[in-house]
């Protein structure tokens, strides 16, 4: 099986399948709703039905099996090519079958493309033409990649509007259905105390961080094409940038939202190399190195880790320093935001610890602030401590939705705030091409990436590249205690 094949096949039956079971199973589907796979594989119904069903968590929970049992009953395959009409022609005609059995005349339907980018195209043109349903409302979902760089995606996009209008495209960065993704708009504008120190004269410095504990093991083809900084920074982590930096929106309509997150990335210009940290990991602990995978070339500098520092040229954040970092095979799973703010003024203190405000988006979702408090008992010194919301010990009851749960819906219901728009993603490629070129040797020699040992922090140089930032870690060994809630 090809790479992209492999890729469109975990997608599918890894993500798209048990969100859409999800979101079934809580009733959040419409109630005449059926779902039809399309694929190149042949295979008959109860093969389908196993694949589409395989990962769906709790399936020994005997309500949730029952539920799967019905959810088979509402989800039918048809196999077809990804070129040629005819096949589009025989889904439309099992599509218009399932739709006969029901009344009213609206026909809603929404298509979601997780394929593989070479037939990305020709199945948004085919749909269009063999199945747009014109009793209703039709949308298209697609996924990333949008092209490699500004002119590729420029590209991509322009025929991709051929067939579909931006109102009816919806593009997933599955970042902005994470639940603290989408809590950073509310912590941020319904809070006096927070949004008041939200500049340049109380931040120091924003460091948002992505970090896996596992390599491109099985995808490594795939991976070695793009890179973390496509895969991961010029995406999800510049979204939650934009939701951190952005303006107060007019109002939580779609287009407000992103009017504004177009807005701040517009003031931020093109990453230069010398702000620019890269790595790539070598074997260690029994685990293989990024170069070990045969299906990457033997001598690919492709970067498997990447700091990067972006400015942002407004009145709001001149000066301070945005960090993003992301890696794979590291020595932990985890992804956060960090505010850190100014030292406090000095005279009265001495080397006490600065503020942070820390936005855990996972695992274990949590929002803390570390401040400086008393020594309890007969001292008066200063001592980090935090202030700490962790959702699983504050909202115990509550089942936080999967990122695609939440963005499905949202489709759904026709509400593109957490999509990303076309403008927005032109902005994007504009601030990473420049660096993407230079690390391809489009400009000069490739750089060569750091080394760094499979389940390590990072190359060792990332500790000096942060504090060139401004950077400071906290007095005292602090560490936050709260990081195993189960
Ligand atoms: C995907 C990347 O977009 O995001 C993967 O292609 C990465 O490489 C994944 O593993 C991370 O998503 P999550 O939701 O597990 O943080």
């Amino acid at each position: 099986m090809s790479h992209e094949n492999q890729v469109e096949l975990k997608q599918n039956t890894l993500i798209t399948f048990p969100a859409l079971f999800g979101l079934y199973r809580d009733n959040f589907l419409p109630k005449d709703v059926r779902i039809v796979g399309y694929a190149r594989t042949k295979m008959d119904s109860v093969e389908f039905h196993k694949r589409a069903t395989q990962y769906i968590k709790g399936s020994d929970n005997e309500e949730t099996a029952a539920k799967i049992e019905e959810f088979k009953k509402i989800s039918t395959y048809v196999s077809g090519s990804y070129e040629d009409a005819e096949s589009f022609q025989t889904l439309e005609k099992h599509l218009r079958e399932i739709e006969s059995a029901y009344k009213g005349s609206e026909r809603h339907r929404i298509f979601y493309l997780a394929l593989p980018p070479s037939v990305f195209i020709p199945v948004a043109a085919n749909v269009k033409q063999n199945n747009y349903s014109t009793d209703g409302v039709n949308r298209i979902i697609v996924e990333k990649p949008f092209g490699k760089d500004l002119p590729s995606s420029r590209e991509l996009l322009s025929a991709l509007k051929q067939h579909w209008s931006e109102d009816e495209t919806f593009r997933i960065d599955h970042y902005l259905g994470k639940e603290m993704v989408k809590n950073i708009l509310v912590l941020r504008f319904a809070n006096v105390a927070l949004s008041a120190p939200w500049d340049k004269n109380s931040v120091s410095n924003v460091q948002i961080t992505f970090k896996e504990p596992f390599g491109t093991e099985g995808r490594g083809g795939y991976f070695d094409e793009f890179g973390i900084i496509r895969d991961i920074l010029q995406n999800h982590l510049l979204q939650v940038l934009s939701i951190i930096a952005m303006e107060r929106p007019v109002s939580f309509a779609a287009e407000d939202i992103r009017d504004e997150k177009v807005k701040v990335l517009r003031a931020i210009p093109p990453i230069e190399p010398s702000d620019t940290l890269l790595g790539q990991y070598v074997a260690a602990n029994g685990k293989p190195g990024y170069l070990d995978d045969d299906t990457v070339p033997h001598n690919s500098t492709c970067p498997t880790f990447a700091a990067t520092t972006l400015w942002i040229n407004n009145p709001r954040w001149e000066g301070v320093p945005f960090v993003l970092k992301a890696g794979k095979a590291l020595n932990e799973a985890k992804v956060e935001v960090r505010i850190q703010f100014k030292d406090v003024t000095q005279g009265i203190f001495k080397d006490i610890s600065r503020n942070e405000l820390v936005i855990r988006i996972q695992p274990s979702e949590a929002i803390y602030l570390k401040l400086n408090t008393k020594t309890p008992g007969l001292y008066t010194r200063a001592l980090p401590a935090e202030m700490d919301l962790t959702y699983k010990r504050r909202f115990a009851e509550v089942k936080i939705p999967e990122a695609y749960e939440a963005l499905i819906l949202d489709a759904i219901q026709g509400d593109h705030s957490n999509f990303v728009r076309d403008d927005e993603l032109d902005v994007a490629w504009k601030i990473f091409t420049p660096i993407l070129h230079w690390i391809e040797g489009r400009s000069g020699p490739r750089p060569i990436p750091l080394k760094y040992p499979y389940g390590s922090r990072g190359p060792k140089e990332l500790g000096a590249f942060i504090d060139k930032y401004g950077f400071k870690r906290s007095t005292e060994g602090y560490m936050w205690p709260v990081t195993n809630v189960s």
